[in-house]
C-alpha cells in the first residue's frame, strides 16, 4: 500500500483521508519501515499537501495516542504555542500571568533541541519541579491553581514522536504541512479550547522569513478551526534573542524578574501582549487594551508572581528558589566580555548566540542528552543600543574556563557599527 502512496504523492496527487489514516496507523504499528516513510516525507517536502490532506494527517496523529479532555474544568482552557527560539522563556511568565488575570491555562511544553531552549528544561532548574505526571493529576492542579505546565508524555501523539525523529535525520523538518500538523496535533490532543500561536521568524527560528511564518500561522489556524478550536496567531521576530538571558536557570531568573514587573522591555511587552490576546479570546476582557491593563496590574502588584509560586509548589517545586532566585543552580565561572569597539549594536545574532549557549551545556545536540541548568549567556544590551570600548557586553556563566575559539565566536555574533 505504501508504495502506491509514495508514487501518488511523488506525482503531486491528493491522498484521501482514509489513505492517510491507514498509512499513519500502519507506521505506528511498525508495519511500514522508516526508509519507506522517509521517501513519503521527502515526496511531501517537494509536493506539499492540500489542506484536506493536512487535516487528515493531523487527525491521524492526534488519534495515535491519548487525548486530554479538559471540558470538565471550570472556565475556558487556554494554551499558547511558540515555534521556539533563543531566550524564549515566554511560557514561564505567560501561564501564571493569564491565570492571575482569571484565565485557566493547561500547558504541555517540550524540551530544547539544538540552539532553541525548551520550557520543560527551564522549569527543571527549580529543584523538585515535576514535569511528568498522570493526566488526572495535571487536571487536578489546573483545577486548583488554574495554571500548570507539563512535558509531552510519551502516550500522547505517538505518531508525531516517531515522525519528528525521522524528519530530523532525513532533511524533512522544514515543510509547512509537516510542521503545522506536528504542532497542531499536540495542541489539539492537549485539550485546550483557545489556542494562541506565536510563530517566530528570523535566523534563530525555523521560519527564516516573515512570509513563511505567516503561511505557517495561517495553516495552523485553519487546522485548529477545523477541530473547533478558537485560534489566533502573532508573528514575532527572532533575529535577536528574546530578553537578555539565554540558558535554563538564567532564564528562570529573568522570568521571575519579569513576574515582578522588572523584566527586559521586549520580553515583558511580548508576555503582556500575548496574555492580553488570550484573555480576550477567552472572553475575560472586552478588548486587547483592557487585557494589557489587567496584566500590567497583575505584574505590578505581584499577583502573577504569586500565581507562579503557587504553580511551582503544586508541581512539587521548592518555592524557596523562586522567592530567592540567587539560590538557583550557579555555574563555577562568570566571565564578563567587554566591547572592543565604540558604536551601536546593529545585530545580536540569535542563532550563533543560541549555539554558543548550547556549547556551554545549556542545550542538547541530540534528543535525550543531559543539559547543564546553570550555564548560559546574559547579555547586557539589546540591538540598537550604544556601547563604548569598555562596556561589558555579556556575563558568560560556564563550568569551564572559556577557550579562545568560543570567545572569538562570541565576538563574531555581535555586530557593532
Ligand atoms: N515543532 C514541532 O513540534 N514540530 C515541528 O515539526 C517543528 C517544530
Amino acid at each position: 500500500m505504501i508504495i502506491s502512496l509514495i508514487e501518488k504523492k511523488k506525482h503531486g496527487q491528493e491522498l484521501t483521508w482514509d489513505e492517510i489514516h491507514r498509512m499513519i496507523d500502519a507506521y505506528v504499528q511498525k508495519q511500514i519501515p522508516d526508509y519507506q516513510m522517509s521517501a513519503f516525507l521527502m515526496a511531501v517536502w517537494f509536493q506539499g499537501m492540500t489542506m484536506e490532506e493536512t487535516f487528515a494527517l493531523t487527525d491521524a496523529m492526534i488519534h495515535s495516542g491519548k487525548v486530554l479532555d479538559l471540558h470538565d474544568l471550570e472556565g475556558v482552557s487556554c494554551d499558547k504555542h511558540s515555534t521556539g527560539g533563543v531566550g524564549d522563556k515566554t511560557s514561564l511568565v505567560l501561564v501564571p500571568l493569564v491565570a492571575a488575570c482569571g484565565g485557566v491555562v493547561a500547558k504541555m511544553s517540550g524540551r530544547g533541541l539544538g540552539h532553541t531552549g525548551g520550557t520543560i528544561d527551564k522549569l527543571e532548574s527549580i529543584p523538585g519541579f515535576q514535569t511528568t505526571m498522570e493526566p488526572e493529576c495535571f487536571k487536578q492542579i489546573v483545577k486548583q491553581v488554574h495554571a500548570a505546565i507539563i512535558g509531552q508524555s510519551s502516550d500522547f501523539v505517538v505518531a508525531d514522536q516517531l515522525l519528528y525523529a525521522l524528519r530530523d535525520v532525513t532533511g524533512t523538518i522544514d515543510s509547512i504541512p509537516l510542521i503545522a500538523s506536528s504542532i497542531m496535533s499536540k495542541k489539539i490532543a492537549a485539550g485546550s479550547d483557545v489556542i494562541l500561536l506565536d510563530v517566530k521568524y528570523g535566523e534563530g527560528a525555523f521560519m527564516k522569513t516573515k512570509e513563511e511564518a505567516v503561511k505557517l500561522a495561517e495553516c495552523m489556524c485553519q487546522i485548529g478551526k477545523r477541530f473547533n478550536r478558537k485560534m489566533q496567531s502573532v508573528i514575532s521576530n527572532m533575529n535577536e534573542p528574546l530578553g537578555l538571558a539565554i540558558g535554563n536557570a538564567l532564564e528562570v531568573k529573568e522570568a521571575i524578574e519579569t513576574l515582578h514587573g522588572k523584566g527586559p522591555k521586549d520580553f515583558q511587552t511580548l508576555c503582556q501582549e500575548e496574555a492580553a490576546i488570550l484573555l480576550h479570546m477567552a472572553d475575560l476582557v472586552s478588548s486587547k487594551e483592557e487585557g494589557i491593563e489587567k496584566t500590567r496590574v497583575a505584574l505590578e502588584n505581584d499577583q502573577a508572581f504569586f500565581k507562579f509560586l503557587e504553580m511551582v509548589t503544586a508541581q512539587g517545586g521548592d518555592a524557596s528558589f523562586v522567592l530567592d532566585p540567587s539560590r538557583l543552580p550557579k555555574a563555577a565561572y562568570v566571565t564578563d566580555l567587554y566591547s572592543k569597539k565604540t558604536g551601536t549594536i546593529s545585530t545580536l545574532h540569535a542563532l550563533s548566540l543560541g549555539l554558543l549557549a548550547m556549547e556551554l551545556g545549556a542545550g542538547r545536540k541530540k534528543k535525550g542528552e543531559a543539559i547543564d541548568p546553570s550555564v548560559g549567556i546574559v547579555l547586557t544590551h539589546k540591538q540598537g543600543e550604544y556601547v563604548d570600548e569598555d562596556t561589558c557586553l555579556a556575563h558568560i556563566h560556564s563550568n569551564h574556563i572559556l577557550d579562545d575559539k568560543w570567545i572569538q565566536k562570541f565576538y563574531e555574533s555581535i555586530e557593532i557599527k
